[in-house]
């Protein structure tokens, strides 16, 4: 079975529910009727109900770029699953490299989000990533894997099919140097391998990992076309429908 590639926007801290709203109302003609791939949009949380019903009925999802792993309680600041999913969202970023570096999200935190997510039924796109310093010294593929093998703590087989990874090298986010193919393939491969070592050959198989950093309308036809790139998490190039629809239809 080929995996169906996810195409997602991680708008960041960005927009007001004005622009939401016009970001949604030009890109969805763009991208009208496209059903080879799925879309998603993750904007902050104050944007989610704007976009929500801006998007309804359309094929574009939306979701959030956080949660947390409580079902409620004294977390100021924070948002649960249950008021993601109260407002319509479906789908969750999970510890983003950004979460890590500003926010002190550990792999610990990841996997108690992610188990969190999972009994929501809301899909996950767990995010995973080297820093240069680790690709310079050569620790790329020890890093991706305490990242999964860390995600995965008590995930099952059976519990497993709605998770995406993204393979998102910090290196490359925001700053224009993007991974070759060539690097994101290996890297994919590593992380695939070690779902297979902890979940098995099946489940390695369906599992989609995105690419993310620095995915451009000129090069989002030589990453995501590779068969191992499920998809991207695309931040700067998705802020813009014309743009980001350039990228969706790679
Ligand atoms: P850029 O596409 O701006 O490099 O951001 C990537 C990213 O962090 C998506 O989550």
């Amino acid at each position: 079975m080929p995996r169906k590639a996810l195409i997602a926007a991680n708008w960041k801290m960005f927009k007001t529910p004005a622009e939401a709203k016009a970001f949604v109302d030009a890109f969805l003609p763009l991208v009208a009727g496209h059903d080879r791939d799925e879309i998603a949009l993750f904007p902050s949380p104050v944007l989610l109900p704007t976009v929500i019903e801006a998007a309804k009925g359309s094929n574009v999802a939306v979701g959030a770029q956080n949660i947390h792993f409580a079902e409620e309680g004294a977390y100021t600041g924070e948002t649960s699953l249950n008021q993601l999913k109260a407002v319509g969202g479906t789908h969750t970023l999970i510890g983003h490299s950004e979460r890590r570096q500003y926010f002190a999200e550990t792999d610990e935190i990841v996997n108690k989000k992610l188990h969190t997510a999972l009994k929501h039924g809301v899909v996950p796109v767990v995010c995973v990533g080297e820093v240069l310093a680790e690709r310079e010294a050569d620790k790329t593929a020890d890093v991706l894997k305490t990242q999964i093998a860390g995600a995965l703590v008590g995930i099952t087989a059976e519990m497993a099919a709605p998770i995406v990874i993204a393979y998102e090298p910090v290196w490359a986010i925001g700053t224009g140097k993007t991974a070759t193919p060539e690097m994101a393939v290996d890297a994919h491969k590593i992380i695939r391998a070690e779902v297979a070592k902890l979940l098995g050959a099946e489940v390695a198989a369906a599992v989609r990992i995105l690419y993310g950093g620095s995915v451009k309308p000129d090069n989002a036809t030589s990453l995501i076309g590779q068969e191992e790139i499920d998809g991207a998490l695309v931040g700067g190039a998705s802020l813009k429908p014309d743009s980001f629809a350039a990228i969706v239809k790679y």
